[in-house]
């Protein structure tokens, strides 16, 4: 099974260009940009990765993201697809992002928004709902709500969901308590990403693999994350079409069938 994670096409659709952030660009950006961190040493940085909580994690997370000064989004306007929402939850209801999803709809961005992550299933319906969020980033929460994830089957609403993220940051206390599969068999688009992996110790083949050691899967299973991760990516039919043939060579299948 490892030989087939490690040859499977991978599709990341959840990952905080911050969070890739390695401790030694951080270090060299941190001396280019002429700003003072509160790390020593790079293993230092990595000894600070022990998280019991996500606001802990933000707090390190965005003393690392302060060095990065130069540059941000406009020029790259072209390059944007779609809008979204992350950081603290709690207290940030989707409502409160209401008008300026509004006016990025209006631009003619597409949007996605965290929920369900920490904040309650209610943040997913309304994401979805006042965000028009047509993907919704983490959102395990969502098996608290039978009536949330009907609609979440029924819209074949994707969730981007950030396994070893969720194990570091206290989201589940182990990976075999993880619902990932459980929501897969389901019949839930979830989709495999990596989130930060600069700090949560793994890219996508880390993330598939622990998932899968920690719940056997067969092949085809397997494959589904990336299949979901094909309809759920912002690109064009004749990209997924590609795509899914690339999966299905992986698999040992010739013929390409995508939803
Ligand atoms: N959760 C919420 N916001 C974030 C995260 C996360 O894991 N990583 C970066 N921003």
């Amino acid at each position: 099974m490892k030989d087939f994670i490690e040859t499977l096409p991978k599709i990341e659709l959840h990952l905080h260009i911050e969070g890739t952030l390695e401790p030694e660009l951080l270090f060299k950006l941190a001396r280019r940009n002429g700003v003072i961190i509160p790390f020593k040493s790079e293993p230092e940085v990595r000894d600070a990765c022990h998280f019991s909580g996500l606001q802990l994690f933000l707090d390190i997370y965005y003393q690392g993201a302060n060095v990065l000064i130069h540059g941000q989004a406009l020029p790259h306007r072209d390059k944007i697809v779609a809008v979204g929402l992350d950081s603290s939850e709690t207290g940030n209801p989707p409502e409160k992002f209401r008008d300026v999803y509004e006016r990025a709809l209006r631009e003619g961005f597409l949007t996605v928004a965290y929920a369900g992550e920490e904040g309650p299933t209610s943040y997913i319906s309304d994401a979805l709902l006042l965000l028009k969020a047509s993907r919704i980033d983490q959102g395990v929460r969502c098996v608290e709500d039978p009536a949330l994830v009907a609609q979440l089957i029924a819209e074949h609403a994707p969730l981007t969901v950030c396994p070893l993220s969720n194990i570091k940051l206290r989201v589940f206390d182990t990976m075999t308590q993880h619902n990932i599969v459980e929501l897969l068999r389901r019949d839930l688009c979830v989709t495999i990403n990596s989130d930060d992996p600069a700090y949560f110790g793994g890219y996508m083949t880390a993330n598939f693999l622990a998932v899968a050691e920690a719940h056997p899967m067969s092949a085809r299973e397997i494959a589904k994350f990336t299949f979901n991760a094909i309809h759920a990516s912002f690109i064009s039919k004749y990209e997924k079409h590609r795509l899914g043939a690339r999966v299905n060579e992986a698999l040992g299948i010739t013929a390409s069938v995508i939803r």
